[in-house]
């Protein structure tokens, strides 16, 4: 898959034209050609760097994403401290919760003042223009354009899946075992009420995506870590019309990464869904994923975040094997398989976005 491109736009360097980080990033997602894979890591933007928490001293969390010149900066932090290729919007997946009315506040994670439990509650949850309800989140992104444009770095936007999100405001807050009990629960006794909360959700996040898309978004992630615990059924039923929804409402507008989490078990339907990229989660295997995807789909990730810790020499062994892994799929974006942690070394981070650099086969 990974082969030396040579292209008329791009920067010119030793007689060959390489492309510029935007390109090779936009066509990646496609299934393009490139001359090699592009890198960025989930949650670059974070507390492993100290530039970022010398910027979040003395503001809450939510006051930090919803004032556009520190999300700014710290969204630019990754491409100059860890050289990542790409920036993602600061935010969080629950800001455009703010907007349909639901009180929350973060402390660490989410806590929802009123869990949903009732159908009247979802009733009251309002389908509102984020552009007028959450509008610095589209401040940021105008601003973060003009600046990465400029350097050829592509912007990602993103949004939660409405049922990982549903599992937040159900529960009230996070669940420390991952397993959502009241959640499951909940989705075999009344599978309807979270079919009407998904739904909802996924009408503001159309609206959401489609706003960032407008702001200058150029690829949109939906982060969907939760998914695991459903069933195969239960998600077709569920969660699979929405996101079908969802990336349908951008089509031809900007690439669409889903991201699955760990549900190795819905891989299937999560290929249905018609998005560009699938980003796995750490325990899947890239090389059945890269069989299983049968050129439909590009892949991105999925090193383990603790792997971040390992010497640079297997940092950059463990690149290329997921490299190799990917190669049969139509297109593969370095990354993590999930979020850098606040323990994070910063050096195993240069160490990740050099070892992608280093891909270019000779
Ligand atoms: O990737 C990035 O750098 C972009 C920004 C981003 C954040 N959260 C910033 C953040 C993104 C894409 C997210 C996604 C997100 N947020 C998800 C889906 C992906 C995943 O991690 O599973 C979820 C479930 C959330 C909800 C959330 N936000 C939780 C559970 C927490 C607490 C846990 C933690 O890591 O602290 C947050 C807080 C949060 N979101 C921080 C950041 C940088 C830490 C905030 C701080 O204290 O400074």
């Amino acid at each position: 898959m990974i082969q030396v491109f040579i292209v008329i736009a791009g920067h010119s360097w030793g007689g060959i034209r390489l492309l510029t980080p935007e390109e090779r990033f936009l066509r990646s997602c496609e299934g393009k050609p490139v001359d090699r894979p592009p890198v960025w890591l989930m949650r670059q933007a974070g507390r492993y760097l100290p530039e970022y928490r010398d910027i979040r001293k003395g503001v809450s969390f939510l006051e930090m994403c919803a004032d556009v010149e520190r999300a700014v900066e710290v969204s630019l932090q990754p491409i100059d401290l860890v050289r990542s290729e790409a920036a993602i919007l600061f935010s969080d997946i629950f800001i455009p919760i703010l907007g349909m009315g639901v009180d929350l506040k973060f402390s660490p994670g989410p806590i929802i003042t009123e869990p949903i439990r009732e159908r009247s509650q979802i009733k009251k949850l309002k389908i509102a223009d984020p552009k007028k309800t959450v509008p610095y989140v589209f401040e940021i992104i105008r601003r973060l354009r003009r600046s990465l444009l400029r350097r050829s770095i592509p912007l990602i936007g993103f949004a939660g899946s409405p049922f990982t999100l549903a599992c937040y405001l159900v529960n009230g807050k996070g669940d420390p075992t991952g397993k959502f009990s009241l959640v499951k629960e909940l989705v075999a006794r009344d599978p309807d009420f979270l079919i009407a909360l998904v739904d909802r959700l996924g009408d503001e996040t159309i609206l959401y995506l489609q706003a960032q898309v407008d702001a200058g978004a150029q690829v949109v992630q939906l982060f969907d870590t939760w998914a695991r615990v459903l069933t195969e059924s239960q998600y077709r039923r569920i969660v699979l019309p929405v996101i079908k929804k969802i990336v349908s409402s951008l089509k031809g507008r900007a690439p669409f990464i889903l991201f699955g989490g760990e549900a190795c078990h819905l891989i299937p339907p999560m290929l249905e869904s018609g998005c560009d990229v699938f980003s796995a989660g750490s325990s899947m295997s890239m090389r059945a994923l890269a069989k299983v995807s049968r050129g439909r789909v590009s892949l991105q990730g999925n090193l383990l975040p603790d792997e971040l810790g390992l010497p640079r020499k297997r940092i950059f062994d463990r690149v290329r094997e997921m490299a190799d892994d990917a190669g049969e799929a139509r297109g593969y974006i370095v990354n993590l398989g999930h979020g850098c942690k606040p323990e994070t070394p910063v050096s195993g981070v240069c160490s990740f976005t050099d070892a992608a650099r280093d891909l270019v086969e000779t």
